[in-house]
């Protein structure tokens, strides 16, 4: 029985899993608290999380139907992340292992995501029976990479940002034309009215050998062109049609690398997972390019692809069950922790 905690950004999550099986998941977001800052403050992160984990942990424990004595373990997102925001989760993980005198897992947040698309059915199971060697596309408001997972707990990273997360990219662009925080559902939506061929932004990186991104260039050339188009944003059909031209671009560069990279990994599988994989477009043209190519295709469900504690729990079960894992009481949360 695991006892699994996410406090990597500015979402607080708390799971209970056992033998793969999530048997609460529970995320209190704080969107809402960075909103009018236009980005997550991190001090005030910490801060809410510090406030929140308690009791949504308890009400985790109630959810599941869990005493406390019943946890065999307890795990907790290490890093990367914000080190505040990662230090109240996993100093608060490491006290709840302490007292019950169960064993410890400190968990690799993007290691987590790999996982995720492999949680599926009401309730959540993670279907490591249906594992395949793939590779993963892992893209969000942090974090844009791939990674070719060779075999369970077996990955190497193909390849990252080497600047703004796509969802940076989505959140920034938005933005400028004036959209709150988040921007990236607000662009998604609204680009479902806009025409993708109206304005023609760069596609950065899309046809470099390397499985590396860049998305800041991309966010300058909107820029500049609104500088040049001023008040153009302002009016609805041509806000459309600007957020459907962006997100094209962005989704054009991540379909094509994952497929590049599929090929040369030479894998019958890709997954994708982060809250970017909420986005239609890119759930439909990978659906299309996988099709086309005779690729299985796993997208993490829309309430796993943002962070959370199921994922964390399920990681952990699996590295003990392996006899991998386990992280001492004095280890530290570590903000900028590579996956290897
Ligand atoms: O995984 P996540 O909840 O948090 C981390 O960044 O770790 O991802 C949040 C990011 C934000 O940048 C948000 O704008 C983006 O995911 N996002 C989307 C959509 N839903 C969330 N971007 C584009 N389209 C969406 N539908
Ligand atoms: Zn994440």
């Amino acid at each position: 029985m695991i006892l699994a905690l996410e406090t990597s950004c500015d979402e607080t999550a708390v799971a209970v899993v056992h033998q793969g099986r999530v048997l609460s998941s529970l995320v209190s977001s704080q969107t809402r608290l960075h909103q009018e800052y236009g980005g997550v403050v991190p001090e005030l992160a910490a801060r809410e999380h510090l406030r929140n984990l308690l009791p949504i942990a308890r009400s985790a424990l109630k959810e599941a139907g869990v005493r406390r004595e019943a946890i065999d373990a307890v795990a907790a997102t290490q890093g990367p992340g914000l080190p505040g925001a990662l230090l109240v989760g996993f100093k608060a993980a490491q006290a709840m292992a302490f007292a019950l005198h169960k064993p410890f897992v400190g968990i690799h947040h993007h290691e987590a995501h790999l996982y995720s698309p492999w949680i599926t059915g009401d309730p959540w199971v993670a279907d490591f029976a249906a594992f395949h060697p793939n590779v993963a596309l892992i893209v969000s408001g942090g974090h844009t990479m791939l990674v070719h997972v060779r075999a369970e707990l077996d990955h190497r990273v193909l390849g990252s940002t080497l600047d703004d997360a796509a969802g940076e990219c989505f959140d920034k662009v938005g933005k400028l034309l004036g959209l709150p925080y988040p921007a990236g559902p607000v662009m998604d939506r609204l680009a479902t009215g806009g025409n993708p061929r109206t304005y023609d932004f760069p596609r950065p990186k899309k046809n470099d050998p390397d499985d590396d991104f860049s998305f800041s260039g991309l966010k300058t050339s909107v820029r500049y062109f609104l500088r040049d188009h001023p008040g153009l944003a302002e009016d609805p059909q041509r806000l459309k049609d600007l957020c459907a031209s962006v997100q094209a671009a962005i989704v054009e560069v991540l379909v094509a690398k994952t497929m590049r990279a599929a090929g040369r990994c030479a894998v019958d599988c890709v997954t994708a997972a982060g809250g970017v994989t909420c986005n239609t477009e890119l759930r439909r043209q990978l659906a299309r390019a996988c099709a086309a190519r005779r690729l299985t295709l796993r997208v993490a469900e829309a309430a796993l692809c943002t962070d959370n504690a199921a994922m964390v729990g399920v990681l952990a079960e699996r590295k003990l069950a392996c006899g991998q894992g386990l992280t001492g009481l004095d280890a530290e949360p570590a903000p900028g922790l590579a996956l290897g």
